[in-house]
C-alpha cells in the first residue's frame, strides 16, 4: 500500500528503500516549489524530473517506456553531431521523435557556432521543444574536436554558441555541462553565468569535472553554488539513483528540478518514481524481479520492431541492465548478452520469470 504523507512537510518513509535511521523531509518551501511546473523560458513542464540524455540508450523506445511511468517529463534524445548533420542529406535515427513525445529537447555537439544554428533549426522542425547544448562529454573523440565539456575551457565559444543558437530558433536554448575541466579548473558558477547571459535559459549540471569522468561522487556543493548564482531554472545531475538521493540532492543543492541518468539504465520508472513522490508525497512500490522482466522483453520486442537486427544488438546491453538482483540473474545476463534474435531472448527471459513465480 502506498503511503500517504502530508502535503507541506514530506518524510521519506519505506522499507524498500535502504534510508538513513531518521526519515527524509523535504521542507515545505521547496516542496512548493518544486510541485509547481518548471518554467524553461516559455515552456512549462508539469515535471521537476528530468531523463537525462544518454548515448547509445534513450532512443525512442527506451524513452516511450520511461514516459510510461513519468508522462510529464522532459526526455533528451541521445547527443547529436551538428557535424554530422550538416553532410548527412537525411535526418539521422537519433533524430527520430514521435509527435505524441512531448516535452522533448534534442542534444547536439560540435564546437561551430553556425554548425550548432543550422542543426538547431533541423531540431526544431523535427517537433524538438527545446534545444540543449551538450558542454559536458568527456569522451575524447568529442573534446579533441573542441566540443563536449572541452567549450568548459573555451567559455568564449560557448557563449558564441549559445548566441547563435539562440539567435535561430525561437524554442528555448539549455545547456548540459559539468563543473569544471578538473579539481584545478572548477569554473562552473562563472561558466554557468556567461551561459545565462548569453540567452541560456536553463542549466543542467552534472556534479563532476571532465577529469572525474564517472568515477567518484557528484559534488552537489557545487550544484547549490550555481544554484545560488542563476535565475534561470538549475537541473541537479549526479548520482540520482533513487527517491532518497533525489530528495537529498534537492534538499543540498535546492536545484529546480533533477535529472536521472545511470539510475535508470535497467530500470525506466525511476524517473516516475521520483516525481509521483515529489507530487504526492506518496511511494510507489517498487516493481517486483517479474515485473522488471516483463520490461525487459517488452523493451527486447520494441527495439527489435524498430531497428531489426541492430536493435537486438542494442539490447543485449540493456538485458544485462535489467536482469540483477534475484537468484539466477548473473547467468541470465551471461545468455542475454549474447543473444541473436528476439526470439532467443525472449525465450530466456519467460523461463526465467517461470522459473520466479
Ligand atoms: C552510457 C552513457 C551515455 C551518456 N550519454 C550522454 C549524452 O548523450 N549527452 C549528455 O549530455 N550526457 C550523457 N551522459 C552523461 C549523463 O547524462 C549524466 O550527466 C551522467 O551520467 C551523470 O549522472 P549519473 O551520475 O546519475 O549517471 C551519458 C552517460 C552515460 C553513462
Amino acid at each position: 500500500m502506498n503511503t500517504v504523507l502530508p502535503s507541506t512537510d514530506l518524510p521519506l518513509q519505506s522499507s524498500s528503500l535502504a534510508l538513513e535511521s531518521s526519515p527524509l523531509v523535504l521542507p515545505s518551501e521547496l516542496s512548493l516549489r518544486l510541485r509547481s511546473p518548471l518554467q524553461i523560458g516559455d515552456v512549462v513542464v508539469r515535471s521537476r524530473v528530468l531523463q537525462s540524455p544518454l548515448s547509445g540508450v534513450t532512443d525512442k523506445v527506451f524513452r516511450r517506456l520511461v514516459r510510461r511511468y513519468a508522462p510529464q517529463s522532459m526526455m533528451y534524445t541521445e547527443m547529436v553531431s551538428a557535424a554530422e548533420l550538416h553532410h548527412l542529406q537525411r535526418l539521422p535515427i537519433l533524430m527520430d521523435i514521435d509527435l505524441d513525445e512531448r516535452p522533448i529537447s534534442i542534444q547536439l555537439f560540435d564546437r561551430r557556432p553556425d554548425f550548432l544554428a543550422a542543426a538547431a533549426r533541423k531540431a526544431v522542425d523535427q517537433g524538438a521543444d527545446t534545444i540543449d547544448i551538450n558542454m559536458g562529454c568527456p569522451v575524447n573523440k568529442i573534446t579533441k574536436n573542441g566540443g563536449g565539456s572541452s567549450l568548459l575551457r573555451d567559455p568564449d565559444t560557448a557563449v558564441r554558441i549559445v548566441e547563435a543558437v539562440c539567435e535561430a530558433v525561437d524554442v528555448p536554448v539549455t545547456v548540459k555541462t559539468r563543473i569544471g575541466w578538473s579539481d584545478e579548473d572548477i569554473n562552473a558558477v562563472d561558466f554557468a553565468r556567461r551561459m545565462e547571459s548569453a540567452g541560456a535559459q536553463m542549466l543542467t549540471l552534472h556534479g563532476r569535472t571532465r577529469a572525474q569522468g564517472y568515477t567518484g561522487s557528484a559534488r552537489w556543493d557545487w550544484i547549490a553554488r550555481v544554484k545560488a548564482a542563476l535565475t534561470i531554472p538549475v537541473i541537479a545531475n549526479g548520482d540520482i539513483f533513487s527517491v532518497e538521493s533525489a530528495l537529498r540532492c534537492l534538499i543540498e543543492t535546492q536545484a529546480d528540478g533533477i535529472m536521472c541518468s545511470r539510475g535508470t539504465l535497467g530500470y525506466p520508472f525511476l524517473v516516475g518514481e521520483i516525481d509521483h513522490f515529489i507530487k504526492t508525497g506518496e511511494i510507489k512500490p517498487v516493481p517486483s524481479v517479474i515485473e522488471r522482466l516483463t520490461c525487459a522483453k517488452e523493451h527486447l520486442t520494441m527495439l527489435w520492431e524498430y531497428k531489426g537486427i541492430r536493435g537486438i544488438r542494442q539490447a543485449r546491453k540493456h538485458m544485462a541492465w535489467y536482469a540483477k538482483d534475484f537468484p539466477g540473474a548473473a547467468e541470465l545476463r551471461d545468455r542475454l548478452c549474447r543473444i541473436d534474435s528476439v526470439e532467443a531472448g525472449c525465450y530466456l527471459i519467460d523461463q526465467a520469470i517461470l522459473r520466479l513465480s
